[in-house]
């Protein structure tokens, strides 16, 4: 799961590279290289960790050449260092991959019985002497139609060649690609984020095709290798702000921002005036959906869990979670009347989008709840709920949760209203309590020297446990979720209630156990549940909201109260305290905290 740029053009294009894969590291970030073909030469760099240290390594000045394509690596096949970074190159072509060659090892013992040696321990050197070797017998267009059609698994590739050196040639199965049009040179990204600094007129290969892209013109052909068509799609110019301002990490700024990503939410779909959602253009008559089946990756499968609690709640519909990488695997029985979510906050996740495209195959209702507008996932929805929460780039994702759930939660309320399943009175109350929710946040925020002084416990430990009950459950599972993406620590996420069939035997005196209890339905359960991992010698930290009701403080270590709010809405605060408490924990052990290790933003791969 990597970045590729790409570019032809008529002046030199290192350092333009250089800078659109800085914008790219949010796919990949273990490995950074660059190749580019200059009087009758292909000039490779490439280095082990961030494109800074390639800048570091290298003078770009002496990378000359009108012709250019890098890359970042999110290692699959291979560890992470130099020898493995992309771009990959034969005397002639020079190669950058994003996906798996599920094929590599009987196509590399064919290419070695045939003379070919190999450098590196990726499966993406094959396609480099696969190409080198079709284009000994026949040209350009054939020899890579006949590549594809041997390669196996998924990939988006950049390609450029030594002997043809006015042309890149860009190819997608799987992975998405998408071709920009500049004055006096055109590109080959990732995605169109990749190219959204250099141009707004993009092109998204299909599965199966393939493009030449020479600096004043982009053609396209099908998996035979006859020319199409293609469609140019202009980008939104919305304004995007992609620096820290004075904040340490993008994820401290991203927590703080929360409040304006509830506020967006609610502006985008809440009718002041009419006390409505209003969700336009919805494809479908509410009768022809008779049950829902949310479907997501990492935290974005958490806003699915969260999602499936509220739907109970407040509808009768069947729902029904599912995590993409196994329901895109599973024998699914679909049904015409079912609609499918898909939310994602890149749109770009490979294991959802597979399960979008087996939805689409299979000619189902498609939405999707993503951050991206223009990303692979909603292009392909039948229907978009954007949730506007701005850009994300912290691995760790904070806003893009409290977005997603927030327009799930619209979207829920509207289908409970169209439903007949709430009363006017009821409906016309939540919508209004949503809109003091920016405020609440807020006040949550502030709770930010005390989760500081807990944090280091929670570092100290050997591990830590996250309870919750009923609609904290998910809440549990995501502050688990980011307690170890960040500072590496093992933490679980558990339903307070099934502690006692086997995780109650890893407690034990002294270790860090958060209880979430709000006074909810389930208050009394939850509390009875923190009594029980208190008398094995647990350390909780119990996170409630402010109440008239008693509040409990026996043998507890330290208790944070959230605002009060009605039940539905507690979610979103408990949020708060469990995002502080993974960054402070990471702050304080000096980790990347916006780029942990082993992980990527966007996980383009399955
Ligand atoms: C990666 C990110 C997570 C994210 C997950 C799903 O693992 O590190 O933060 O939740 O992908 O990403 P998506 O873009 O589909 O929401």
């Amino acid at each position: 799961m990597c970045g590729i740029i790409g570019i032809s053009s008529n002046k030199s294009v290192s350092a333009t590279i250089i800078n659109s894969l800085k914008k790219l590291e949010y796919r990949g970030y273990d490995s950074a290289g660059l190749a580019t073909v200059h009087n009758g030469m292909i000039n490779e760099i490439k280095s082990e960790g961030r494109v800074d240290s390639l800048e570091k390594n290298f003078d770009l000045k002496n990378l000359e050449g009108n012709i250019g394509i890098g890359h970042v690596r999110w290692a699959t096949h291979g560890v992470p260092n130099s020898i493995n970074a992309h771009p990959h190159s034969s005397h002639n072509v020079s190669v950058v991959h994003n996906g798996i060659i599920e094929n590599s090892t009987s196509l590399k013992k064919f290419l070695v019985n045939k003379g070919h040696t190999f450098k590196s321990q990726t499966d993406t050197e094959v396609i480099v002497h696969l190409i080198t070797e079709n284009l000994k017998i026949t040209d350009l267009e054939e020899a890579i139609t006949n590549t594809l059609k041997q390669l196996q698994g998924s990939f988006a590739l950049g390609i450029i060649f030594k002997d043809i050196p006015n042309l890149i040639v860009g190819a997608r199965r799987g992975s998405p690609l998408a071709v920009g049009y500049g004055p006096n040179e055109n590109y080959l990204g990732s995605d169109s984020y990749a190219l959204k600094s250099m141009t707004n007129k993009v092109t998204y290969l299909d599965d199966g095709e393939f493009c030449i892209i020479k600096k004043d013109q982009v053609l396209f052909f099908n998996e035979q290798g006859i020319k199409v068509n293609k469609k140019i799609f202009e980008l939104s110019s919305e304004e995007s702000s992609y620096d820290k301002g004075h904040y340490k990490h993008f994820m401290a700024k991203e927590i703080e921002e929360q409040p304006n990503t509830i506020k967006s939410g609610i502006k985008e779909y809440v009718d002041n005036f009419n006390k409505d959602i209003n969700i336009f253009n919805f494809p479908w008559k509410i009768e022809e959906i008779k049950s829902i089946i949310l479907i997501g990756c990492g935290t974005a499968y958490h806003s699915c869990l969260m999602a499936k609690y509220w739907f109970e709640e407040l509808t009768n519909i069947d729902v029904g979670i599912d995590i993409a990488s196994e329901f895109r695997y599973r024998k699914n029985r679909f049904k015409k009347d079912t609609l499918y979510i898909f939310v994602s906050q890149s749109g770009e996740t490979a294991d959802t989008y597979a399960a979008l495209d087996i939805c689409n195959k299979n000619n189902m209702k498609t939405c999707s709840v993503v951050n991206v507008i223009e990303s692979s996932i909603a292009r392909d929805s039948n229907f978009v709920l954007p949730i506007h929460c701005g850009p994300e780039i912290g691995v760790a994702s904070t806003k893009a949760f409290l977005g997603q759930i927030l327009v799930l939660y619209i979207f829920i309320l509207k289908l409970s209203s169209l439903r007949n399943e709430i009363n006017k009175n009821q409906y016309h109350k939540k919508i209004n309590d949503l809109k003091t929710l920016p405020e609440l946040i807020e006040k949550t925020l502030l709770h930010d020297n005390e989760i500081q002084a807990i944090s280091s416990t929670f570092n100290e430990a050997k591990g830590s446990m996250f309870l919750g009950r009923g609609f904290s459950y998910p809440i549990a599972l995501e502050g688990a979720l980011k307690l170890k993406e960040l500072s590496y620590v093992h933490a679980e996420g558990y339903p307070a209630g099934e502690m006692k069939h086997g995780p109650l035997a890893l407690i034990e005196k002294g270790m860090p156990v958060v209880v979430l209890a709000p006074k909810d339905n389930y208050y009394k359960k939850t509390i009875s549940n923190m009594q029980e991992v208190i008398a094995r010698g647990a350390k909780v930290l119990l996170i409630t909201n402010k109440s008239e009701d008693e509040v409990i403080s026996e043998n507890i270590w330290e208790t944070i109260e959230v605002e009060n709010t009605n039940h539905d809405l507690l979610p979103f605060l408990l949020t708060i305290p469990l995002q502080k408490l993974a960054y402070y924990s990471a702050l304080k052990k000096g980790y990347d905290i916006d780029k942990p290790r082993n992980l990527a933003k966007s996980v383009t791969v399955e």
